[in-house]
């Protein structure tokens, strides 16, 4: 599974760019303003940092005013893929942009017809929006679930990606299920290096390694 950092901080995406495993970004008109720059030129810099796929959202909500931005997105970076709403207006703009060889993401996926739909317009990734699912009572992971089997079942190309993730438990769950990618807050991605009994188990060979190095010059 690839994992994508859902952030537009510099920092933040340095660091798991710096460590190595980071197959991409997702960005949000959201995400952006909480940085407080400039849309265009946040995503050209995100650029810089990772060659994997960078997802910038579209604004518009008519099919013409979202294929306009989508290319001049495009422009930024090679790796830029664009954002769309799953609407109808939406979908279309996903078939034109895609003609014309630009890579799509649909976002705010929340069933699985709306997945269904998704991949027959082409769209490259295909966000399920799992936390806010969560966030309503339903359960989020279910929907990764039924869109895995639905995409298996048709042979569909889209890629899953696993959005709005909020804790490690969804990104090992989606894992098991078999996203093909899951995005997340850098918070959720530095808790995944982490374990107490790899703590523990740290501290006690440093311990034996401290009383090895004293017996050794004992002799
Ligand atoms: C993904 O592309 C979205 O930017 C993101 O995952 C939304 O997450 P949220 O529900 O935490 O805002």
């Amino acid at each position: 599974m690839n994992i994508f950092i859902d952030s537009a901080n510099l920092d933040e995406i340095k660091k798991a760019a710096d460590i190595g495993i980071l197959d991409g970004v997702t960005t949000n008109p959201s995400l952006i303003l909480k940085e407080g720059k400039d849309y265009k030129k946040t995503l050209k810099e995100i650029c810089s940092i990772v060659k994997g796929p960078v997802s910038a959202e579209t604004i518009s909500l008519n099919t013409e005013g979202m294929v306009k931005e989508g290319k001049e997105f495009a422009k930024i970076a090679k790796n830029i893929v664009i954002k769309v709403p799953m609407t109808s207006n939406g979908m279309k703009a996903c078939r034109l942009l895609t003609k014309s060889g630009i890579k799509v993401n649909t976002t705010l996926v929340f069933s699985a017809n709306q997945a269904l739909l998704a991949a027959k317009a082409g769209s490259y990734l295909v966000s399920p929006f799992i936390g806010r699912l969560d966030d309503i009572g339903e359960k989020g992971t279910e929907l990764v679930k039924e869109i895995r089997q639905i995409y298996d079942n048709y042979g569909f190309k889209s890629l899953i990606l696993a959005a709005s993730i909020r804790s490690t438990e969804h990104v090992r769950e989606v894992a098991m299920i078999g996203a093909d990618i899951a995005t997340m807050p850098f918070n959720v991605y530095k808790q995944l290096f982490n374990h107490a009994l790899t703590d523990k188990g740290i501290k006690m060979f440093l311990d034996d390694w401290d009383k090895l190095q004293k017996g050794l010059r004992r002799r």
